[in-house]
């Protein structure tokens, strides 16, 4: 593989400084390293199967996030059919695949999300999880979570300031993400939970730039091992969204992008595709309504689509021309570092027992 190099902006190499002057355990940008970092990298890349399946519960949201295409949706929203999920589900657990149930949406809004994590508990899967945008983070539903056998969850909030979380996530009370987030962790180690491994996560925009600090210390004195800060570098979307936050911007130089070989997404009407970038199913791989996932990722799309980049024709691909993603993708692996830090050692063994602790 060739040599990344990263590129800089002076925004970035700010951030960048501030990010890596905090501990190491304070912090992550992406859940990759969390657990590839907590697993080793002998599994990133998986010949047959995606090595991680994004199952969309449900395409509805209640906010309007800045910097999130789904408001620029033209596909019919809805909830993932029960049948769908089972079929989805069974078959990700013949391959223990690292399974999250939220894409474009928000996964709490489902009628049946529990049962769906139930089912998924039933099938031992040892990596599932969620992330929710807090509103619907109720007394309730934190409970239901916290007595669920989910071993992964997150919890987007991006900024601590009301002010600025009602800029970068409208639609609902920054108020109540704010204050459900915290109550979530206060319930959780009063009950003495470690399941699920829970993050909180502020995407890395220019906006909240000034505010990482304060946000990691924030969190720092609240959150207990193997919890953890998630600062999410910045995604995309194909280009569609926000290019001027991304802190890996792409070289002059392209390789084959890693997510044709390592992940695919099943949006909640069972077309599958294959990257972020296909968030409105421009481009579709199959239909896991027709087939099974094993088949479509070794079928005719897929293939023809890796055979293009790996000729080095990647911008031939109208999805992939405008397209740095690949770059971020490559440098979230490439830089993947082992350290034997307490945290990941906890996260490690939390997630492989693959069942939640009392
Ligand atoms: C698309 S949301 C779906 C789940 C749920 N609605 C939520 O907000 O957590 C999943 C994750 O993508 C993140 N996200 C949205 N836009 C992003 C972007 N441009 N770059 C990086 N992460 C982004 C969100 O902050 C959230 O952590
Ligand atoms: S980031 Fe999550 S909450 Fe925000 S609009 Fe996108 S899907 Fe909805
Ligand atoms: S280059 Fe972009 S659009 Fe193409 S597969 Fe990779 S992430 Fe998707």
């Amino acid at each position: 593989m060739t040599t990344t190099q990263r590129a800089s902006t002076p925004m970035n190499d700010q951030l960048h400084a501030l990010l890596t002057s905090l501990d190491a355990d304070d912090i992550r940008e992406s859940d990759d390293r969390v657990y590839f970092e907590a697993f080793g990298k002998q599994r990133d890349v998986h010949k047959d199967f995606p090595l991680v399946l994004i199952v969309e519960s449900s395409s509805y949201c209640n906010l309007v996030c800045v910097g999130c295409p789904h408001k620029d949706l033209t596909r019919r929203r809805g909830f993932i059919k029960w049948d769908l999920f089972t079929k989805i589900i069974d078959e990700a657990a013949r391959y223990d695949v690292r399974t999250w149930l939220h894409f474009m949406g928000e996964p709490l809004m489902h009628p049946q999300i529990f049962d769906m994590i139930d089912y998924a508990t039933q099938k031992n899967l040892s990596y599932f999880g969620m992330s929710t945008n807090g509103i619907l983070l109720t007394e309730r539903n934190r409970g239901r979570i916290l007595d669920s056998g989910l071993t992964r969850f997150e919890i987007s909030v991006d900024s601590l300031d009301p002010d600025l979380l009602g800029l970068l996530r409208p639609g609902g009370s920054p108020e109540t993400i704010i204050a459900n987030a915290h109550a979530f962790f206060e319930e959780k180690y009063a009950r003495g939970r470690t399941h699920p491994v829970t993050s909180v996560s502020m995407r890395q925009m220019q906006e909240n730039a000034h505010e990482v600090d304060s946000f990691v210390a924030h969190w720092k004195e609240i959150l207990q091992p193997p919890d953890f800060v998630l600062a999410i570098a910045w995604n995309s979307w194909g280009g569609k969204e926000g290019v001027e936050h991304a802190r890996y911007q792409a070289p002059s130089w392209r390789v084959p992008c890693l997510k044709l070989w390592n992940m695919a997404m099943v949006l909640q009407d069972g077309r599958m595709v294959t990257c972020d970038a296909m968030y409105d199913g421009q481009v579709v791989m199959g239909d896991v309504n027709e087939q099974s996932i094993h088949e479509i990722y070794n079928g005719e799309t897929y293939r023809a689509m890796r055979q293009c980049h790996l000729d080095g024709r990647a911008a031939d691909l109208d999805i992939c021309n405008g397209c740095s993603d690949w770059y971020r993708e490559l440098v979230l692996h490439d830089n993947l570092t082992a350290p034997a830090q307490q945290t990941l050692e906890e996260i490690r063994d939390v997630v492989a027992s693959g069942k939640r602790q009392e």
